[in-house]
Formats: C-alpha cells, sequence, structure tokens
C-alpha cells in the first residue's frame, strides 16, 4: 500500500531514495517524502502532497543539504487524507526522529492520547507519527553516550498491535538507519559498502541484486558496517539471503508508454516462464515448490480458493479447471467475505490462496484463519519471499516478473496457468486423470504463448473499437462456462482504467434481470465459447447474442476463428485463436485488457495509476 526506501552507503542518498520511490509509486502515490541525515546533525526533510514529482519539484525548489543516509516513502493513504501535513516521514518534535511506516497501527489513538498527556505535540492525522514520537521517548529512556536506534525501535514494536513497517533515521546516531516488520513487507538489499531497505526489491536492483528476506518481528540496523537482525526482543534472527535473478530493466518501462501496455505485451513470456521445468523426464507433472504430501493431497475432500479482484477471477476460473479434471467440490471466494461467515474447513481441506503481490492483507487474512481450522494452504504467488507464500504451507510461483501497473494482467494469465497446473497435479496424484491426458493439456498449455502472441498481433482494431467508444456511458461484459469469469476482468479492468459504468454478467442470468440495462447502442462485450467440444454453450450465447442486438445493443463479440455462426449478430468481431474450452481465458482476456487500456488513455487518464487505488492492498 506504501512504499518504503531507506539508504545507508557512499551515494548521495537522496538520489538513491528518489529513484526508490520511483519504482516504488505503484503502491500508492498520494504524497511523498523523504529524510536525510546532514554532515553536520539535523534531519533535513521534505514532503509533498500528490504525486512524487510534487516532492521532486519542491526538492528542485528548495535543495536539502547533501548526505548519505536518508529514508523515503510513497503513500497510499488510511489515517488521515492526502495532505503534506500527513505526508511521510513524520517526525518528534524536535525533528530529530524521522519515520516512515507501510500498514495500519491499530492502538494509535491510545498511544497519542498518552504521548499528548506527556506533553507532545502532534501534528498529523496519521497513526504513523505516534511512532516517531514514541521512539524519540525511547531513546531518551535508553540514555548513553551514543544513541541506540535499534534498541528504541524494539521497544516501540513490543508497544504496537497492527501491522507496521517502519524504518527510522535519528540524527544521533549517524550513519544508521533502522527497520521493522510485523505483517507487511521490507527487504534489505546488500551492495559493496552500501545497504538498502525497500518494501520491494525493485527500488534497489539498480545497486545490487543481493537481498535478504526480513522475518516476521524482526527489527533490522543498517550501517555502512553492515546488516543485524534481531527480533522484537533483541535476540539474534535467521534471515534468508537470496540473489534477485530480476532484470533492473525488468522494472523500467522498455519503451513503453505505460507500465500496462508492457506488461501486457509480455504475457506470452510469462506464460512460458510460469510453464518452465514443470515436466519431468519421465512426462510426469512435477510442481517443485509444492511442498504438500502427496497423500495429504490425495485425501483432500474439498478445495477453497480465496483471492481478490482480478486474482479471483482467475479462481474462478480454477474451479471448472479443478472440479472437471479431479472431481474434488471447489468453492472459490472473495478473500474479504471469506473468515466471516465462519467457513467449514477441516484437515482435509485444501485451501489455495491467489494473490500477485503476496501482501493482500484480505487473502492475508483468509488464509490464517483457514490454517487455524486445520485446513492446508498452498498460495500461488507472483512475488518470491512475500508473506502470503512464507505463511502458507506451500507455493506455486508464477513467474510473470514484476507487475508494475496497478491493473494486473500478466500476473492474471500466469495465475490461470498455475491453476491449471495445480488442477492437473491433484489429477496426477489422485489418479482421476491418465498421465497422457495430463501430457496432452500440458501440451496446450505450451501453445498458449504462441497463441497469445497472435492475438497482441491482431489487436489493432480492438483499439480502434476502444477510441470510438471513449464517451459511451457504459459497457456490459457476457460470458458463459469459462467465459464469465473472463467477463467480469474485462468489467473490471474498465471500471478500474476508464472509472466507467461497466458490469460482467453471465449471460444466461441476463433475462432475469441485466437485459433491462440495453438500450440502443449500448455496447455489450461477449465472450464466446467454442462451438466445438461443448456446442449447447455455444449455441445459447449466440442466443444471447440475438436477444440483446434485438434490443438495440452494439455487439462486440469475442469468438474463436472459423465461429461463423456468431458473424450475423457481431457488430464487431474479435478473433482469438481456437484453444480447448477450460483453456479460452488465456486467449479471450487479452482483447479485453487492450480494450480498457486503450478507451482510459482515450479518455486522457493515468493508465499505470488509477485514481484511489494501489497496486498492493494491505488493509482489510
Ligand atoms: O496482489 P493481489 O493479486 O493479491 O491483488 C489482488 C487485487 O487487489 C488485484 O488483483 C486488483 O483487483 C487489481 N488492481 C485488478 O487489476
Amino acid at each position: 500500500m506504501c512504499g518504503i526506501v531507506g539508504y545507508v552507503g557512499g551515494q548521495p542518498a537522496l538520489d538513491v531514495v528518489l529513484s526508490g520511490l520511483k519504482r516504488l509509486e505503484y503502491r500508492g502515490y498520494d504524497s511523498a517524502g523523504v529524510a536525510v541525515q546532514t554532515p553536520d546533525g539535523p534531519l533535513a526533510t521534505e514532503k509533498r502532497a500528490g504525486k512524487l514529482a510534487n516532492l521532486e519539484k519542491a526538492l528542485a525548489e528548495n535543495p536539502l543539504p547533501g548526505g548519505t543516509v536518508g529514508i523515503g516513502h510513497t503513500r497510499w493513504a488510511t489515517h488521515g487524507g492526502p495532505t503534506d501535513a500527513n505526508a511521510h516521514p513524520h517526525t518528534d518534535n524536535a525533528t530529530e526522529v524521522a519515520v516512515v511506516h507501510n500498514g495500519i497501527i491499530e492502538n494509535f489513538a491510545a498511544l497519542r492520547a498518552e504521548l499528548a498527556e506527556r506533553g507532545h505535540v502532534l501534528k498529523s492525522e496519521t497513526d504513523t507519527e505516534v511512532v516517531a514520537h514514541l521512539l524519540a521517548d525511547e531513546v531518551r529512556e535508553l540514555g548513553g553516550d551514543t544513541v541506540d536506534l535499534a534498541e528504541a525501535m524494539r521497544r516501540v514494536c513490543r508497544r504496537l498491535d497492527g501491522a507496521f513497517t517502519l524504518v527510522a533515521t535519528h540524527a544521533g546516531a549517524p550513519g544508521v538507519v533502522v527497520g521493522a516488520r510485523r505483517n507487511s513487507p521490507l527487504v534489505v538489499g546488500r551492495g559493496a559498502g552500501e545497504y538498502f531497505l525497500a518494501s520491494d526489491v525493485a527500488a534497489f536492483i539498480a545497486h545490487t541484486r543481493e537481498a535478504i528476506e526480513l522475518g516476521q518481528d524482526q527489527v533490522v540496523e543498517l550501517s555502512r558496517d553492515g546488516v543485524t537482525v534481531t527480533d522484537f526482543l533483541g535476540r539474534p534472527a535467521d534471515v534468508r539471503e537470496y540473489h534477485v535473478d530480476w532484470d533492473a530493466s525488468a522494472a523500467e518501462k522498455g519503451g513503453y508508454d505505460y507500465f500496462m501496455l508492457k506488461e501486457i505485451a509480455e504475457q506470452p513470456r510469462a506464460v512460458a516462464d510460469t510453464l518452465l521445468g514443470r515436466i519431468d523426464g519421465e512426462g510426469r507433472l512435477t510442481l517443485d515448490e509444492v511442498r504438500i504430501d502427496d497423500q495429504v493431497l490425495r485425501e483432500v475432500d474439498k478445495v477453497v480458493i480465496v483471492a481478490c479482484g482480478t486474482a479471483y477471477h482467475a479462481g474462478l476460473i480454477a474451479k471448472y479447471a479443478i472440479e472437471h479434471w479431479t472431481r474434488i467440490p471447489c468453492e472459490v471466494e472473495v478473500a474479504s467475505e471469506f473468515r466471516y461467515r465462519d467457513p467449514i474447513m477441516d484437515q482435509q481441506t485444501l485451501v489455495i490462496a491467489i494473490s500477485q503481490s503476496g501482501e493482500t492483507m484480505d487473502t492475508l487474512m483468509a488464509l490464517r484463519h483457514a490454517r487455524e481450522q486445520g485446513a492446508k494452504v498452498l498460495a500461488i504467488c507472483n512475488t518470491n519471499g512475500s508473506t502470503i507464500p512464507r505463511e502458507s504451507d506451500a507455493v506455486l510461483y508464477t513467474h510473470a516478473g514484476p507487475e508494475v501497473a496497478v491493473a494486473s494482467t500478466k500476473a492474471f494469465l500466469t495465475q490461470l496457468v498455475a491453476c491449471y497446473l495445480v488442477a492437473l497435479y491433484l489429477g496426477q496424484v489422485r489418479g482421476t486423470k491418465w498421465g497422457d491426458e495430463i501430457f496432452e493439456v500440458i501440451r496446450q498449455l505450451a501453445d498458449a504463448p504462441k497463441q497469445v502472441e497472435q492475438v497482441l498481433e491482431t489487436m489493432e482494431p480492438v483499439r480502434e473499437l476502444a477510441r470510438s467508444l471513449a464517451d459511451a456511458s457504459a459497457v456490459l461484459f457476457l460470458g458463459r462456462h469459462v467465459g464469465f469469469p473472463v467477463a467480469l476482468e474485462g468489467a473490471l479492468k474498465l471500471k478500474e482504467l476508464a472509472y466507467m459504468h461497466a458490469e460482467g454478467f453471465a449471460a444466461g442470468e441476463l433475462k432475469h434481470g441485466p437485459i433491462a440495462l440495453i438500450e440502443q447502442d449500448l455496447p455489450v462485450v461477449v465472450v464466446v465459447p467454442s462451438p466445438r467440444g461443448r456446442s449447447v454453450l455455444h449455441d445459447k450465447i449466440v442466443s444471447n447474442i440475438q436477444e440483446i442486438r434485438a434490443r438495440g445493443a452494439k455487439t462486440i463479440v469475442v469468438a474463436e476463428e472459423g465461429d461463423e455462426a456468431v458473424v450475423p449478430y457481431a457488430d464487431h468481431l474479435v478473433r482469438i485463436p481456437v484453444t480447448p474450452t477450460l483453456l479460452q481465458p488465456l486467449v479471450a482476456t487479452v482483447p479485453l485488457q487492450v480494450f480498457a487500456c486503450e478507451l482510459a488513455t482515450a479518455k486522457g487518464h493515468e493508465v499505470d495509476q488509477p485514481r484511489n487505488l494501489a497496486k498492493s492492498v494491505t488493509v482489510e
């Protein structure tokens, strides 16, 4: 939800911090700020409401003194609106300590009241500011010749409830930056004589690819001499060091106007990468990271998928594959609703938590609830070492690479691939699918990158159509079977990017109410299932297209090559390659992504950073 950067080294800290924040702006962009230790003592800070560009402009007008130790923040507001005063860093009254924060401190009101009683004057509406004041008090209480900021942080963390990543620096601790994490991401980058702290490795891969993953409830102290990690009680903590194999350019726009365009274009590669290395020498599916015993998987009697937004739509599609290939009942639930209805689970329930970021709080809370009930949890995740896979029994990573645009595209396609693999794997260990059947689906999946590429090569008419509809008041999306979640996904993309009324419906449900929405020239996108295999589905949707066209709708029909039955009823026809029914979402979703992106661009919207949204939603 917010992006955090910390730096200790030999370079100008402001440059390092600002370039890191630029890479993290996808996490929130309603205000930004920095604090730098200056050589002669005091902290220099600047912060501004609005995008990072506002902060950069302010810094250009009033440059801060130079320094080689600094912290920075880009915010997605929770407590207090996006104002200069609420922007981070927050400081104590003497501006000796500066702190940035991601998450929510649930007991901040009580702490604030306590601080006010002790004479502290708090200037913002945020929960974060209490931490700056508490740190200042703890430093004072600890006394001594040198400031022990790490110990002060440990003491403060022990008093906080909620989720937090905190990064702080103190004027009396030259050359030191301290961080802490609970339920919120923080990674350390280890360079030559320089160290970084960030919410995401994207912030520092231009400087180093060596990273250290911090665990839950840990405090880290960075100085040019090295990194010290302890738990909140000061005991040395185990950490995992790893090499980041993402290319630095993967986190850049690579010549595209928007990250979203780049990420749409990367989909063939991303799908191929997610499929890589999944078949062993004997033609059997192997999911190396899945560490749930096959016997446990054989005993599973129910699958429950929890996820949010686009990942939830991937889950809806997965249900069709899981039930069809394994005959295990599968439920799919929006993660934010899951635990509140007291869902029935036990040791034989397999919960699949799908998340691009691995930090979505609703999904994290759902998986924790599932584990408390004894269920096994398998994460499908794109972000290595993030909280959701760490807290799951097993993980299957999608290999989409960093997804920066707020609107999820390549993560969605790779989540689908991962879901198909899990369904096939379940079928393999339980014997509901023969080896050659599994191999055949894998072979069909292996065609997907090429097919997605074909779709991408034929998108100009879709872009033209999108531009022509920039003034439409609404767009509806219809689908049947796996085409229904595709319709939901098409509508979600349009809502979040073009800020338009867009709804996805099961085509058969239309006549039960939504058909009343159809009026002259209303654009309706229809995702048509293949006429082969389940022809009954196809015939039904052709009738649905006729019904809406008879009422004046402008029909935009997404249908596979060779499907001639739809031609008379399509005002606009978008062709997709021939695929097996269950795999069709891999190709049918792509035109809807392109459509939404182009329409939003035509409306002059900021495609990568739609209003009110953040890439990673770490609050419930
Ligand atoms: O990181 P996650 O996959 O857990 O995120 C879930 C949703 O917040 C996310 O898919 C959101 O709906 C996207 N902005 C949709 O494009």
